[in-house]
């Protein structure tokens, strides 16, 4: 910058006029035209020259990229590098990624707009501007209208610029120099400012922990945990053997979890029979039960291919099978009840009615890949 000129500002007191000026001045290409009202004034962005501020494209850009990234990243974790079928759907379910990739988009648009906003638009680290230094700044922010040509380029022309501004109706013309302090701030500034910080947020921190502890919190406020109650797992002083969790009454039995009247699913199997009749409503139970707790490791057709990846080596049982479809109704349940070596027990999760719900949809599984004539009537 020549001469050490920031920028000539031209002083005008009529809004038209600064317009008009500003209309003129610009396709002379002095340097950059900026200019300073107390008011908005309609058509003098437009008259500068001013374009709509990059910030909005710039968000929109980066918001998108969050959005592909959380996509990509999810959608390569849950199909490509931890396949794992869940309640059996697709691996890639993009439905269920929507939640994070609203987040990410969030992130990346609002850290865009703050960062960009506050180090390439505002130019941070650099406070002030060298207009707020010249003379003219009371009058601009009371009722004069100031239009400035920026010098821009080493070969700045002052007076040409200055000419121009007066040749245009400014009243008054001031040469505005580059500030000596208008510098990043220093490193001394900056230490200052951290410690600022620093300490506003230990005295906060401290002032509020002190305020909690130390004003009693009078009623209605007080705090739900200071309740007499029983926590399980807890001590208590209230029974005499000192626990807070009760055992069951001797010889009670929780109500549907009977324990079974057999003790091998084979002995089951000649004892029990199917109580349900098998209704349409039924069969729906049946196979809401398997999809929710057997299609994982049984297979969406019960052919035992599991739906879990690889790395679960266990070799369930194909219901498809003549070994199985051999079994009678109550076999199966003596499975689902008593467990049979890698196949947990179920007696805790299925009510009875979801067992023997369960036990018709894997007949109804095993008629489907078979079905004879009289299953299509
Ligand atoms: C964690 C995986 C897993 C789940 C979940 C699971 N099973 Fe199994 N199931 C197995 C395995 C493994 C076997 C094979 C056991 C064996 O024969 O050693 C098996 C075998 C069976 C058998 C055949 C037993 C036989 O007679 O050979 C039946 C019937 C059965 N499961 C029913 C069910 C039902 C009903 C459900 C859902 C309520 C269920 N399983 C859920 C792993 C599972």
């Amino acid at each position: 910058m020549s001469g050490g000129t920031f920028a000539v500002l031209g002083l005008f007191s009529d809004a038209h006029r600064i317009v008009d000026a500003a209309n003129q001045i610009r396709p002379r290409r002095l340097g950059r035209l900026e200019a300073y009202t107390p008011y908005p004034v309609h058509g003098l962005a437009r008259a500068i020259g001013l374009a709509p501020s990059r910030l909005g494209r710039l968000v929109m850009l980066m918001g998108v990229i969050g959005a592909g990234l959380a996509l990509l990243f999810q959608g390569w974790v849950s199909a490509v590098d931890y396949p794992l079928y869940t309640g059996g759907k697709p691996l890639f379910s993009w439905q269920a990624f929507v939640p994070v990739i609203f987040e990410v988009t969030v992130l990346f648009a609002t850290f865009t707009a703050g960062l960009a906003m506050l180090f390439g638009l505002n130019k941070l680290p650099c406070f002030g501007h060298p207009v707020l230094h010249s003379k003219a700044i009371k009058d601009i922010t009371r009722d004069k209208l100031a239009l400035s040509i920026e010098a821009d380029r080493a070969a700045f022309d002052a007076d040409a610029a200055r000419q121009a501004l007066l040749d245009n109706g400014a009243e008054s013309v001031e040469l505005v120099p580059v500030p000596i302090y208008d510098r990043p701030l220093s490193l001394v500034g900056l230490l200052r400012t951290i410690a600022a910080i620093v300490a506003a947020c230990v005295v906060a921190g401290v002032g509020l922990y002190a305020a909690e502890k130390l004003i009693p919190i009078v009623p209605p406020m007080i705090h739900m945990h200071d309740q007499p109650k029983l926590n399980a797992f807890r001590e208590s002083a209230f029974f005499a053997d000192g626990r807070g969790m009760r055992p069951a009454v001797a010889g009670t039995v929780a109500r549907g979890h009977l324990p079974p009247a057999f003790t091998s699913p084979e002995e089951a199997g000649t004892l029990l029979g199917n109580p349900l009749p098998l209704t349409q409503t039924i069969a729906e139970r049946g196979r809401k039960v398997f999809g929710d707790h057997c299609a994982i490791c049984h297979g969406l057709v019960g052919d035992g291919v599991p739906l879990l990846s690889r790395a679960y080596g266990g070799k369930p049982g194909n219901f498809l099978s003549n070994e199985i479809r051999a079994r009678p109704e109550g076999h199966l349940y003596g499975v689902l009840m008593l467990g049979k070596n890698a196949m947990p027990s179920y007696a805790a999760d299925l009510d009875e009615d979801d067992r023997w719900a369960v036990v018709h949809y894997i007949r109804i599984l095993q008629r489907a890949q078979n079905a004879k004539d009289e299953d299509l009537r």
